[in-house]
Order: structure tokens, then sequence, then C-alpha cells
């Protein structure tokens, strides 16, 4: 396939989201200081957004990577046009969106992936895309190269995804709405409830895009040679065991920033530097709450948390982003919210979360359990309280809470109340039950931190990628 003096050269195609380009670039630099020359490819809206939060005028010419090649590394930068205009608001046209992402823009992909191996002369020897496209296997099949997919979730949701046909089989897929049941029969997962399947397989949600996206993607990837988790084999052994017998899955996370020294711009928001604020309070005394990049939720929850954070009377960093609920934002917020609290607690657009959760003041994480954040969570040893939302987030919730004991949940009962949210957050903040919760956390933060040791799991597992990879190459 290729002379075996080039170094092996991969295209990184992330999804333009936020929790999946934050792992993908930290790949892109794993994968660099490996011996890869790398070719990153944003969306062109990504590009603006990234230039915008960094105040910088959108032209094309920042390169985000320079930092990286300044440290030696080989990653060239490209963007792609999705066909959309520049201003066309792609989260709030989902649809329209994802419609032409599944259509139309495979086409582009093609072409423009065959101008990149005209350009390199046919150096380039792999394309590692996001599992949630579906176009990958085709176009390396056309150009002869080796299909990688980057899998940003655990390995118990790619596993339901893979398991699709069984589910089905037993009458949970589609899944009915009022049906709650223990599904013991997917092969690696012990028992997981229908409550805990991802969202899009419900009933209701068959016709959507949503669904469209993740039952082809899961299809699709059953045809790539190689897929890479960023999750670690010691977390979810008997899971990433069953799917090893089905097709070569390799944990090689964590993969974050957290661990990254090189600075790549990736927010989507100008972060604010919340340091001096944290300096000013006692060790272990914040609660960080924040929902990650995509959730929306609604008016009462967030006024529900509002008055749960008050109640609790403890301090607290939250990430109320502008589009936490449709359309409403910082509005959302109970009126008079932001003097009744004080210096007690700090409304922020965004941040740089690691940073925040590194602080030694912070003591607790309210959490929609994103899997960047439930990882970077653990790697900082700060314990959780979960309010899953959606796609992947109830199954990292049962990870988290049921599984690994280092979280408890926001609330039980259909309904969120104030009360309950208080009573949760002071548990987790200052109960007894919160020291069980941190020794916990402690060791699964050893067991992320030695997985990418020399001869931890991941560093093993990412160096059999790369011999793998290049016998397939070469
Ligand atoms: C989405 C899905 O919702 C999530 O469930 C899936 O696992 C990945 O894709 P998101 O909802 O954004 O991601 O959550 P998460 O996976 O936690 O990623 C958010 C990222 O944004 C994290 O890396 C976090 O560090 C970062 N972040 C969040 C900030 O840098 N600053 C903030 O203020 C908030």
């Amino acid at each position: 396939m290729a002379n075996s003096q080039l170094k092996p050269h991969a295209i990184l195609f992330p999804l333009p989201y936020q929790g999946h380009i934050n792992p993908f670039v930290d790949l892109a630099i794993k994968l660099a200081s490996k011996g890869f020359t790398i070719t990153f490819v944003h969306f062109e809206f990504v590009h603006q957004r990234l230039s915008k939060s960094q105040n910088s005028n959108t032209n094309n010419e920042i390169d985000f990577f320079s930092e990286a090649r300044k440290s030696g590394l080989d990653i060239r930068y490209t963007t792609i046009n999705d066909g959309f205009p520049r201003e066309f608001d792609r989260l709030n046209n989902y649809d329209e969106f994802w419609k032409s992402l599944l259509q139309d823009f495979p086409a582009r992909v093609d072409e423009f992936i065959g101008e990149i191996l005209q350009f390199e002369q046919s150096m380039v020897t792999s394309l590692i895309a996001d599992t949630f496209f579906s176009w990958p296997p085709t176009i390396a099949k056309k150009y002869n190269i080796v299909n990688v997919s980057f899998f940003t979730q655990p390995a118990l949701v790619y596993s339901i995804g893979y398991h699709l046909d069984i589910l089905r089989e037993n009458g949970h897929y589609p899944l009915k709405e009022s049906v709650v049941e223990e599904i013991n029969y997917i092969p690696g997962v012990k028992s997981i409830s229908t409550k805990e399947l991802m969202h899009y397989l419900k009933e209701g949600e068959i016709e959507t895009l949503k669904h469209k996206i993740a039952s082809r993607a899961f299809q699709e990837v059953k045809k790539a040679d190689f897929v890479l988790d960023n999750t670690v084999q010691e977390l979810e052994s008997e899971t990433l065991d069953d799917l090893n017998k089905k097709q070569p899955i390799y944990a090689i996370g964590p993969i974050s920033s957290f661990l990254t020294k090189i600075i790549v711009t990736k927010s989507f928001w100008s972060e604010f530097d919340c340091t001096k604020w944290l300096e000013s309070k006692p060790l272990n005394s914040v609660l960080y709450v924040s929902f990650g990049s995509l959730a929306q939720t609604n008016k009462h929850v967030i006024q529900e948390i509002a008055h749960g954070l008050v109640l609790s009377e403890v301090n607290f960093i939250w990430v109320v982003r502008e589009n936490i609920v449709k359309s409403d934002g910082i509005n959302t917020l109970p009126d008079g919210f932001k003097d009744e609290i004080g210096d007690k607690g700090l409304i922020i657009p965004w941040c740089d979360q690691t940073l925040v959760l590194l602080n030694p003041a912070v003591g607790g994480f309210l959490t929609h359990c994103g899997w960047n954040s439930t990882i970077e969570s653990i790697l900082c040893s700060t314990p959780m309280i979960c309010y899953p939302i959606e796609y992947d987030q109830p199954a990292v919730r049962k990870l988290v809470v049921d599984d690994w004991k280092i979280g408890i949940n926001l609330h039980d009962g259909d309904l969120i109340h104030r009360d309950e949210v208080a009573k949760n957050i002071r548990i987790l903040m200052t109960g007894t039950d919160s020291l069980g919760l941190k020794q916990e956390i402690e060791k699964l933060k050893n067991v992320l931190h030695k997985a990418i040791e020399k001869d931890g799991s991941s560093e093993r597992n990412f160096d059999h990628f790369v011999e793998d990879l290049k016998a397939k190459i070469y």
C-alpha cells in the first residue's frame, strides 16, 4: 500500500461539537508524539467559532496547531466547508444541518480527501474520523487508506450501539417509553436498565435525525479496520473484552487536555478566569456546576437548581451557557438571583474546566455526565453529583453512581425539586457519605494515571494500535 520508509500520515476528522473536538485535538497531539504526520480537519464554521472565542478576526489564516509544531510535532491544519453560509445557525437548525451532512456532505469529503491525497502524493495512510460520521468506510475504501473510528464515549455506550440487533430481538429497540426493565443479555454488560439506554433509541425518537445518525453510525463502524475508544481497560474490562472478540478496539484513554501540555485553542466560548475567585474560598468548599457544551434543559430545572444551590449554602461556580435553555439563556435564572448569591456563587458563560476542577477549592462537580467531564472529574479526583440529560449521559450516570460509586444522583423522583437538590448537594459536599465517594474516586484517579504511564494499559494499547496499523499499511 505504501513505502515503509514513510511516516504514517493520518487525516483526523472530528464531529463539529466541543465534546468531540476536545478529545480529537488531544488524540492528534498523542499520535504526532508517536511519530505520525497529522492533517487535522475542522469545519470552516468551527474555525470561525474558535477564532471568535479568541477575540481575533475570523480570517482563515489562524493555525491552531502552531504551538504544537513549535514543539516539533508534525500537525498540519486545514478546514472544510459544509455548504452552509457562515452565519447559518447550525445548532438551532439541527435537522437541516444534519440532513445535509448525511446526504450532501460525503461527496464534499470525498473530493476534499481526494485533493489532499493528490497533493500529498498518496502518502496519507489512514483516516481517523468520529464514529458518528457514517461516510468513512466508503471513502477509506475508495482511496485505499485504513479506516480508524474514534469513539469518544465509554465502551458501555459502544456496546449498546453495537448490539442494537440483540436489543431489537428482545423487544427493547425501539424502546417503549413506559417499559422500565433490567437488561442482562448484552454481551459484556452485566446489567443495565432500559432507563439508561441512549435517548435516541426510544420509540418516540425513531423518526428523528438523531436516531438516524446514531443507528447508521453504529452499523457503519462495524466496517472500521480499528476502533479507538477514549476509555480505560481497567474501567470497562468485561465490555471491552467482549467487543475485542468482534472487532479490534483499543482503550487508549484518558485522552484529555488535562494531560496535554501543548496549547491548542479549542473552546467555542471565551474562557472566564475563575482563579482569583477560587483563591478566596476554603479548601474543597466549592461546587462546580456545568452541563457541558450541548445539552439543553428547561426553565423549571434551572430554577430548581438555582434555588437548591442557595438553600444548600455551599459556594459554587455555575457555567450558565447562553443556550442552556432553548432561546432563553441566562434569563432563565430566578429574578434577582445574582444579587441574592452575592460572593457565594459565580455565574460564568464558560471557563477552562480542567483548570477549575484542579483547583483545591473545588470539592464537587454537579455534572450532566458528559464523558469528557466525567473523565476530567476522575483525573482531578472530584466526586460528582449527577443530572444526566440526554445521549449517552444516563448510561454514564450508571457507571459513575451505581458501578464505580464515585458520585450520587441529584434527585431520585421524576420531578426535580429544590429541597432535594439542596439536600443532595450537602451530602456530596459535607456529608459523611462523601468520604466514601472521595476514597473511591481517588482509587480510580490512580487507575487512570497509571493507565497512561509507560507500562500502563492505555499506553500499551496505543503502541499495539500503532503496530497493528503499520502492519496493515506497509
Ligand atoms: C457531548 C455529549 O453531550 C456527551 O454526553 C458526550 O459524551 C460527548 O459529546 P458535552 O455535552 O459537551 O459532549 O459534554 P462533555 O463530554 O462533558 O464535554 C464538554 C467539554 O467541554 C469538556 O471537555 C469540558 O472540559 C469542556 N468545558 C465545559 C469547558 O472547557 N468549559 C466549560 O465551561 C464547560
